[in-house]
């Protein structure tokens, strides 16, 4: 019944008006599912490879299309992904490129639920899944690689830890994005908004760190649960192996520095969250870093691991961080995503399933955090390709999907 027909690839838009691949999948019973890929611009080193939309779509039409089409049943998401590795026949998805591969792998997956009559979640998480539903992490004020001319630390992210529901969760984020706008307007600081729609305000990390303060504790009394807040540092952007260390605007920083830096922001304000505070291949000092504050916060690889099932498992023996973001495109399919997020539960890390800078209206992540049981989801606050992934959550946790 879920035999491929068809797959049909074409160059969309994505968040930031760059052109991204989209992805039909057809199945013999009139099955019918489409997915796009999302982009980086804080890449890891280690991702699979994107390439131009038009040259993916072209090696895809070429190489992967012949190997699904006839061959493939899309209900099976471990032979459609397994055929795309064999079109692709390189480690890193350069051949047809990890967008195109991304984009195929979750149409594929949504044709087969299509079939079945089944949520989306349901199909990739089968019967004993999708019980529990991610808290949200919200970007609210940003910078790195994401805006000009504001904080060094690329994301300070609201996590409504004590939210009853996804839907109350979704709803504080937003307050708190709100909530930080008009402090800044307080204190006559004009902000516009950065790739994920985080306000992004000239002003130093350190304003920023009481910034999120002030507002996560105001929503939190107005709506009556614990709000808290993390960070994605991205630190390999701001790591440079010429200066041995961590460029900020106001100097440099050892790594030795920078695990002391974090490990006090963590203390000072109670951090529930803390991604890449180091950069990419530093598993040593991630494990500092972990033994630290390990129980007292989430470090989350995400340039570190890229989504990938061996770079995770060099962290796990390392004892380096204690979760892992997962971004299907940093590894190209969604089987490979799944892999990462298994080995993560088996070994005591965390998942964290993510957007990316660039996106689109898109909403498999939603239903792959919930597949998974992953605790959190990063997929930002406001903004229409943001979301529609939180309101397909809310549509989840209403069985409206
Ligand atoms: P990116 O940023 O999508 O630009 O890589 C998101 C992140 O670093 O988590
Ligand atoms: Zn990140």
């Amino acid at each position: 019944m879920t035999l491929i027909t068809d797959v049909r690839l074409r160059r969309v838009l994505d968040s930031r008006g760059n052109a991204t691949v989209e992805a039909d999948v057809l199945t013999e019973s009139g099955g019918f599912g489409r997915g796009k890929a999302p982009s980086g611009a804080s890449t890891g080193e280690y991702e699979a490879i994107e390439l131009p939309a038009t040259e993916a779509i072209a090696n895809a039409r070429e190489d992967a299309i012949p190997r699904l089409v006839g061959e493939v049943h899309a209900g099976n998401q471990r032979d459609v992904d397994a055929a795309l590795h064999a079109a692709d026949g390189t480690d890193d998805f350069s051949g047809i490129g990890a967008n195109s591969a991304v984009a195929i792998s979750m149409a594929a997956a949504k044709a087969g639920a299509d079939v079945l009559g089944a949520p989306l979640y349901q199909h990739l998480g089968g019967t004993f899944r999708g019980n529990e539903y991610p808290t949200p992490l919200g970007n609210i004020i940003g910078g790195g690689e994401h805006a000009a001319d504001a904080t060094n630390i690329q994301e300070f992210l609201a996590a409504p830890v004590g939210a009853p529901s996804v839907e109350e969760a979704v709803f504080a984020n937003a307050a708190v994005h709100q909530e930080v706008h008009d402090i800044l307007a307080d204190r006559d600081l004009p902000a516009g908004k950065g790739d994920e729609g985080a306000w992004a305000p000239s002003v130093s990390d350190d304003e920023a760190f009481e910034i999120m303060d002030e507002a996560v504790e105001t929503v939190a009394d107005d709506f009556g649960f614990a709000i808290a807040f993390g960070l994605d540092v991205a630190g390999a952007e701001l790591y440079d192996a010429d200066e041995d260390g961590y460029v900020y605007d106001d100097g440099v920083k050892s790594t030795a520095e920078q695990i002391d830096y974090i490990a006090e922001k963590v203390e000072e304000y109670d951090l529930v969250y803390v991604e890449d505070p180091l950069d990419e291949n530093d598993y040593e000092a991630f494990a500092d870093l972990t033994d630290r504050v390990g129980d007292q916060t989430l470090v989350c690889g995400d340039d570190l691991f890229v989504t990938n099932v061996e770079r995770l498992q060099a962290g796990i023996s390392a004892g380096a961080g204690n979760s892992i973001l997962i971004k299907p495109n940093q590894i190209g399919t969604l089987t490979d995503a799944v892999d990462a997020i298994e080995l993560a539960t088996e070994s005591g890390y965390e998942s964290v399933v993510s957007h990316r800078s660039g996106e689109t209206e898109d909403t498999t992540i939603a239903h792959l955090a919930v597949a998974t049981d992953a605790p959190f989801i990063k997929t930002g606050a406001v903004g229409g390709e943001r979301t529609a992934k939180l309101n397909e959550l809310i549509r989840i946790e209403d069985n409206a999907v």
